[in-house]
């Protein structure tokens, strides 16, 4: 009997252990990226709170290929006078008074051989949530998409975008 049971026994490890990758799988596809950053800064809050549009800080959407990361100075604008009082603000002021910009970790990242560009996908119409989710509900914000090639290929496709290599490759 114990016999019989003994290979069953490993199969179910064996596809036990299979889950487990697989789930820590799918935890990285939907939960991507997140880095520490140098100060917690929170999007829910200036977007919900403050009510800010993602543009007052990410400047350069409809303009290049980057989006844009605020300066010190733009936040400036505020916690010279906001929010004093908390710690994350004053490490913030800290760094303003050093004049010594903030190396926040990048969040996205692309092989070096891939070309992307804001400004054309903006300008056809095309939400910051179809490609970053819904960043105005993230505490810090994360990668929600895995942003390979197939995906990026299949709306090119579907909206007779380029899809010849050269497009998107250099
Ligand atoms: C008050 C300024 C501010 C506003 C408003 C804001 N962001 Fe950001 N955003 C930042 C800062 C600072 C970072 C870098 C730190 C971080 O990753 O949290 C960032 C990072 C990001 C990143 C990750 C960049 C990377 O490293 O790949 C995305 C995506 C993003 N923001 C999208 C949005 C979207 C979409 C909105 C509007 C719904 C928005 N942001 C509104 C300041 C802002
Ligand atoms: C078609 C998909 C797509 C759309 C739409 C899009 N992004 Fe991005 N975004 C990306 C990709 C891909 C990257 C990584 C590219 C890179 O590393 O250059 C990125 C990187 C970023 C970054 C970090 C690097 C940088 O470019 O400064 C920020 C901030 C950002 N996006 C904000 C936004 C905001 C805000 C919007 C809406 C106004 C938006 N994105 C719309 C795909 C998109
Ligand atoms: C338009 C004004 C405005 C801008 C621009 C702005 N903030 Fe704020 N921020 C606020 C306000 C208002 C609060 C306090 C919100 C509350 O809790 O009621 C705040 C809160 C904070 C906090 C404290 C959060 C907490 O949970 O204690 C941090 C940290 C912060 N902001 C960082 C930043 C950084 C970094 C930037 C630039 C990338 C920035 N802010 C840009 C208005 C702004
Ligand atoms: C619409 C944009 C787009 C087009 C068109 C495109 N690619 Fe890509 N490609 C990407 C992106 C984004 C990545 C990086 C993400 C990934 O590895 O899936 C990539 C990655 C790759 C890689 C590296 C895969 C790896 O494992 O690192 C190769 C090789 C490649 N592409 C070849 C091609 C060839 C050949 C063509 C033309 C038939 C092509 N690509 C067309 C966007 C594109
Ligand atoms: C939701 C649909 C969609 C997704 C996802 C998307 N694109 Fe696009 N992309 C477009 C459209 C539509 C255009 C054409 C805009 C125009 O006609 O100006 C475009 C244009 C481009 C261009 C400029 C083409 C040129 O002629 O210069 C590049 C480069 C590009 N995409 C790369 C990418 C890469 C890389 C990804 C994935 C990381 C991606 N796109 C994901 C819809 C998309």
């Amino acid at each position: 009997m114990i016999k019989k049971l003994l290979p069953l026994a490993f199969i179910g490890l064996a596809v036990a252990g299979v889950l487990l990758v697989g789930a820590m799988g799918l935890n990285w596809y939907y939960n991507g990226n997140k880095p520490d950053q140098p100060i917690a800064f929170n999007h829910n809050l200036h977007i919900e709170k403050v009510g800010l549009e993602c543009t007052h800080c990410h400047r350069y959407t409809d303009k290049s290929p980057q989006a844009g990361i605020p300066s010190v100075s733009i936040c400036m604008g505020c916690h010279e006078s906001a929010a004093i009082d908390r710690p994350e603000v004053k490490k913030l002021r800290a760094f303003w008074e050093r004049k010594e910009p903030i190396a926040w970790n990048k969040v996205h990242i692309q092989p070096w051989h891939v070309r992307f560009t804001h400004k054309r996908h903006i300008k056809a119409g095309i939400e910051c949530t179809h490609c970053h989710g819904e960043v105005k509900a993230m505490t810090t914000v994360r990668k929600v998409r895995t942003l390979e090639m197939g995906w990026c290929v299949s709306c090119h496709r579907e909206k007779n975008a380029p899809t010849d290599c050269l497009n998107c490759h250099k």
